[in-house]
């Protein structure tokens, strides 16, 4: 049986209206309540999603496997050795191939034109759960935490790298209307598109190569690794350049009343001092725990139980 109705996909934030954002949000701070008061929320029964995965993960992958559980679903994970992604047969093959299995593919691959690939030809929705261009899911996640914790009034600092998840959480913030300020290392910026797009969404971040104007005054710092999934070869020249700029998060640079935020994984004593991870101020822990219910709230939303 072929599947004809084109899917949904989330490759990048601004696959999403404004509308459909809000309803994930929504939708995973409820699948969050019911949850907690051991309700049940089974809301796609014998539903499979097919996790298809080039790098490590622990917070992706586990918050989509528990989440279809949760959800009355089925994952089925298969790493670098089972599909062998673009190797064993072409991309194209793979994606038609698990479109006539699994309800929904979630992929975590090194190049986003591989993951453009994949959608074009799945006959499913296809989530991005990470490449080296777009981290969308991450954002979903870090907006739930912020609108629990400050609300999007907040001023929030990204002070790093304009790596895969700066790029991911700028739009997502111009989505919500969230004021924002990029501060990267000259030549590691956001690059591409992304101010333009985001200017076309909302209002495209500030962005400066000072760390610390763009943490003075802020409600929320948020930072990432220095060096990303296969960026390991380039370490000894971003982790100088880094350090030279001052873009460690450490208590100096901040205000006093200023939370913190990290995707996770973290590098304690580069991007980020571990004193400042295990203080008061982190969301880091409120972060992952939101990827459970933010990627919930997608899979409801893209397979239409939302
Ligand atoms: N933040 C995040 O995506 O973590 P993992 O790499 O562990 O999935
Ligand atoms: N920027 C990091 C995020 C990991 C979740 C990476 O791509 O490795």
């Amino acid at each position: 049986m072929g599947r004809s109705a084109v899917p949904r996909h989330f490759l990048a934030i601004d696959d999403l209206s404004a509308a459909e954002f809000e309803a994930v949000l929504d939708g995973a701070a409820a699948f969050e309540r019911q949850l907690e008061g051991g309700e049940r929320h089974a809301v796609l029964p014998e539903r499979t999603l097919g996790m298809v995965f080039e790098k490590p993960s622990t917070r992706t992958r586990v918050s989509f496997e528990t989440g279809m559980t949760q959800l009355g679903g089925h994952a089925i994970f298969l790493g670098p050795d089972d599909v062998g992604l673009g190797e064993r047969e072409p991309l194209r093959d793979t994606a038609r191939t698990l479109s006539r299995y699994v309800d929904c593919i979630v992929a975590r691959l090194f190049d986003h034109a591989a993951l453009d690939e994949l959608a074009a030809h799945a006959s499913v929705p296809v989530i991005n759960g990470l490449t080296d261009d777009a981290h969308p899911c991450q954002a979903l996640a870090d907006l739930l935490t912020i609108r629990e914790h400050a609300g999007f009034d907040a001023s929030v600092a990204w002070i790093g790298d304009g790596n895969n998840v700066a790029r991911s959480f700028a739009l997502g913030a111009a989505r919500v209307g969230l004021d924002c300020t990029v501060a990267t290392p000259p030549g590691y910026g956001l690059g591409g598109d992304v101010l333009e797009r985001a200017g076309e969404i909302g209002t495209a971040p500030a962005t400066t190569d000072d760390p610390r104007a763009a943490a003075a005054g802020a409600d929320v710092v948020y930072t990432d690794v220095w060096v990303s999934m296969g960026e390991e070869d380039d370490r000894e020249r971003k982790r100088a350049a880094f350090e030279a700029g001052g873009f460690q998060v450490n208590e100096a640079l901040l205000d006093p009343g200023t939370a913190v935020m990290h995707c996770l994984p973290a590098r304690r004593g580069g991007e980020i001092t571990d004193e400042i991870l295990e203080s008061e101020r982190s969301l880091a822990f409120e972060q992952a725990e939101n990827r459970l219910h933010t990627g919930k709230g997608l899979l409801a939303v893209l397979l239409g139980a939302l």
